[in-house]
Order: structure tokens, then C-alpha cells, then sequence
């Protein structure tokens, strides 16, 4: 395992998976969903999806990678053989696909980043319209996704401790003082109160089924579940750390800054009379707004910082990302690490043209012809959220019918001998052995049907 490389401590791992973790599924996914479903709803949903199936999930992925020592094809292949490791090519595949959309997203809010620092974007009227033409705006969003393509291969190629690890330990830290700060103004607004209120007190008749789908497809891309990731980064973990710890410290962190970003955006967006359900745009469009109504000067730091934030968090997940394909290049198939690491770069780069050029300029692009006419970016999107929760599905399937649960209970105990036996243990075998095959199963089949076909063809 050494010439593989691996984290230099236990906090780097945690800062290296955390950091995989929040991204803009955290900042820019969260809030708009949340906003399109029902808000206290959702996030009661959210967080009961992280507790009964993530966190076991998340234990199950480490365990695997760690015990296998290998990428996720490696790890699959070595501890179930036969096609198992298929599963891994799967998870793989996920996150070159989720890459490819990212990596344009990333590009828009860097900028956005640009635009508000240079004075550019504050002073406009219309944050809707703007937003609208600014991502159809071809050869600025071209360059800029190029741009943040480029900076995730240079820290990718580094490697683990060099690379990925010391990135993650600067951006971290900053993102939540950068955070808990615009939370801290946004709270004093006029009406900030209804948007807290809209955001911590449930519903109970907002939350439907698709409440349950988003809240579920949302944990899981959060946490980074379902694709190999933290099999991969489990693969570069040493034996002695604590495994259920790292896995509760790395979701608390994420689940912490998806609640703050909750906690920043509705207070504004009720503060200036706004619409919660915008969809993806909510965030570069109520931000933005509230930056202009700071003055030229604040809203240009506030907002600059604010969207920097977003780029280091967008950054040490794309780095996960390239990691979990180029791992697999690297140990399974024996290949240089810097040619892997640019040569997906560029090939995931041009796979997301499409996902860009989709936000109106090709109407085809625009509204495919599946349910509901989504545009090319969500409709990759929806795909990569099913990838995710039928991986997990299918991870907690390979632990109890192939790896066996005995084996996980072994793992776990390594580093943390007082785990065996205990209502934890009990706890986690029991989610992996049941809860999580039955209820991921049956959900993935009923995400599947809505997003294909639409739910009213089950239920008329
Ligand atoms: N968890 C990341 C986010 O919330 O932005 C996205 C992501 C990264 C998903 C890595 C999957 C993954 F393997």
C-alpha cells in the first residue's frame, strides 16, 4: 500500500472526506431543494435519511475500502469476486457522470465569484435575468469550468497526502467562518423570522412522497455515498483510526453545513419577499440580491467571499470526484498517475458540453423528451441521484450476502476494539442487513418510475 500513498493522520482523512462531502450539494443543491419541498419538511426528512440509511451506509464504504486496500473496482473485486467488481465500475462511472455537470456548476459560481469581486454583477436589476443570460453566456462559463477543471487535476495529480490532503485542511476552516458570519447578518434582516420559521417548523401535510425521494437522492449525493468514494478514500486509511468515529464526525460536518446554508438563505430570501421554490437558480439569484442591497463595497467583499466559499467547497469535491476513476487507472490498472489525472480531466471536461450548452442556447438540449422535459444538466442529474441510492442499495447487498457482516464487525473493531457487541454494532448490522436493502430498494424502483414516467402512472 505505500507506494499508493495515504492520508498522514486521522484528521486528514476527515478533512479529505468532509471536504468530498460538503460541496454545492451542501450550499447550492440543498437550499433550492429544500426551497421546492416544503422546507422544515424536508430537512426533517433529510435528517432522518442521514440517520437510519447513510451513516451505516457511510461505515459499510470505509470498511470495505479499508479492509480491500484498493479503488473501488479493487476493493469489490478482491473482497467479493466474481462480477462484484462491476459494482465498483458502476460507482465509478457515477462520478465521472456527476463530474461532467459539477465541474459547470463549479464553473458558474466562479463566475459569479469573478463577477461580484470585480464590481460587475451588483448593480444590475434583474438577478433572475441576469442569472438566465450569464449561463448561457458560452465562452465566459467555457472558460471558467475549464478553469476549475484544470485547478482539481493540478491538486488530483499531486496524490494523497501532498494534494488532496492539504488542500482540504485550508478550505475547510474557512468555509464556515466565511458561513457562520453571513448567517449571523442574514438573521437580522427585516423578516428573517418567517424564513426561519418556513426553514425549522414541519408541515407534516408539505411532505409528500417526492419530498421523501428528493430528501433521500439529496443525502446521499451530499455525503457522497454510493459511488465508491469513500471506498476509495477508505482505501487510504490506516488501521489504527476508528472508523464509526470518522463516519459520524465526517456526516455531522456535512449535515452541519447543508443546515447553515439552510439557515443563511431563507432568512434572505423571505427578508426581500422572495419566492423559496426557484429551483437551481434560488441561491445566485437571492444572494446576489441581498449582496446588492449591502452598497458597492461591502457587497463586493460579502459577496466575493461568500461565492470564493462556494468555490473551495465545489473544489474538494470535485478533487473526490477525479480521485475515485483516476484510483482506479492507478492500482488496477497499473498507469501513471499524471497521465490518468489529465486525461480524464479532459475527457470529463467534454463530456459536460452537453450539461452546459443545456441551459437554453441548444433548445433540444433544453427540454428532452423524457417526463416532465427536463433540461440535459438535471436530467444527468436525476440519473447520477439513482446511480447513487441503487449503489448503496447494492454495497449493503454485497455486506450481507457476500462480504458477510462478520467480516464488516471485523473491520470496524480495528482500531476501535470496544465496538463488538455493543447497541451500536447491533444498530449499524441490522440497518446494513435490512433497513437499508429494503427501504433503498424499494425507493430506488419508485425514484426511478418518477423520474421516467411520472408517479401518477403507478398511481393513476
Ligand atoms: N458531496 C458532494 C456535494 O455535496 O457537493 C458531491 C459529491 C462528491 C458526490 C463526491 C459524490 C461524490 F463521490
Amino acid at each position: 500500500m505505500s507506494d499508493r500513498g495515504s492520508f498522514s493522520s486521522r484528521m486528514g482523512f476527515i478533512l479529505a472526506a468532509a471536504g468530498s462531502a460538503v460541496g454545492l450539494g451542501n450550499i447550492w443543491r440543498f437550499p433550492y431543494l429544500a426551497g421546492t419541498n416544503g422546507g422544515a419538511g424536508f430537512l426533517f426528512i433529510y435528517l432522518l435519511c442521514i440517520v437510519s440509511l447513510c451513516i451505516p451506509v457511510m461505515i459499510g464504504e470505509i470498511a470495505i475500502g479499508r479492509n480491500a486496500g484498493s479503488d473501488a473496482y479493487g476493493s469489490y473485486q478482491k473482497l467479493g469476486g466474481g462480477k462484484w467488481g462491476y459494482l465498483g465500475i458502476y460507482g465509478i462511472l457515477a462520478g465521472i457522470i456527476i463530474l461532467s455537470y459539477y465541474n459547470v456548476v463549479a464553473g458558474w459560481a466562479f463566475g459569479y465569484f469573478l463577477e461580484i469581486s470585480f464590481g460587475n454583477l451588483l448593480n444590475h436589476q434583474n438577478f433572475g435575468e441576469f442569472f438566465g443570460e450569464y449561463v448561457n453566456a458560452i465562452g465566459p462559463i467555457f472558460l471558467f469550468s475549464l478553469g476549475f477543471m484544470i485547478m482539481t487535476a493540478v491538486i488530483v495529480s499531486q496524490g494523497i497526502a501532498k494534494g488532496i490532503e492539504a488542500a482540504n485542511k485550508i478550505m475547510m476552516p474557512g468555509l464556515y467562518i466565511i458561513l457562520i458570519g453571513l448567517i449571523i447578518y442574514s438573521l437580522t434582516l427585516n423578516n428573517a423570522m418567517d424564513g426561519v420559521r418556513f426553514y425549522l417548523v414541519p408541515q407534516l401535510e408539505n411532505i409528500t412522497l417526492k419530498t421523501i425521494f428528493y430528501a433521500l437522492c439529496q443525502a446521499f449525493f451530499s455525503l457522497s455515498l454510493g459511488m465508491g468514494c469513500l471506498v476509495t478514500y477508505g482505501s487510504y486509511v490506516t488501521k489504527d483510526q476508528n472508523i464509526v468515529k470518522s463516519a459520524a464526525i465526517i456526516s455531522g460536518a456535512d449535515t452541519s453545513v447543508a443546515f447553515l446554508a439552510g439557515l443563511l438563505v431563507f432568512p434572505l430570501v423571505f427578508s426581500l419577499g422572495a419566492e423559496p421554490g426557484q429551483g437551481p437558480k434560488l441561491i445566485f439569484v437571492i444572494l446576489t440580491q441581498a449582496f446588492s442591497t449591502m452598497g458597492p463595497i461591502v457587497g463586493r467583499i460579502v459577496g466575493g467571499s461568500f461565492f470564493l466559499l462556494i468555490c473551495f467547497a465545489a473544489l474538494t469535491s470535485t478533487i473526490s470526484l477525479l480521485e475515485v476513476p483516476a484510483a482506479f487507472f492507478v492500482d488496477t490498472r497499473k498507469l501513471p498517475r499524471k497521465a490518468v489525472v489529465w486525461g480524464l480531466s479532459g475527457f470529463i471536461f467534454v463530456l459536460g458540453l452537453p450539461s452546459m450548452f443545456s441551459q437554453g442556447i441548444i433548445p433540444f438540449l433544453n427540454k428532452l423528451p423524457v417526463h416532465n422535459s427536463p433540461d440535459f444538466l438535471s436530467f444527468i442529474a436525476d440519473l447520477c441521484d439513482i446511480m447513487l441510492i441503487s449503489g448503496g442499495c447494492l454495497m449493503c447487498f454485497f455486506i450481507r450476502n457476500r462480504w458477510k457482516v462478520d467480516s464488516l464487525n471485523k473491520e470496524l473493531a480495528i482500531g476501535n476494539p470496544s465496538y463488538l457487541g455493543t447497541a451500536l454494532q447491533s444498530y449499524i448490522n441490522f440497518s446494513i442487513s435490512w433497513v437499508c436493502p429494503i427501504i433503498l430498494s424499494i425507493l430506488t424502483t419508485l425514484v426511478v418510475i418518477d423520474k421516467f414516467f411520472g408517479l401518477e402512472w403507478l398511481f393513476g
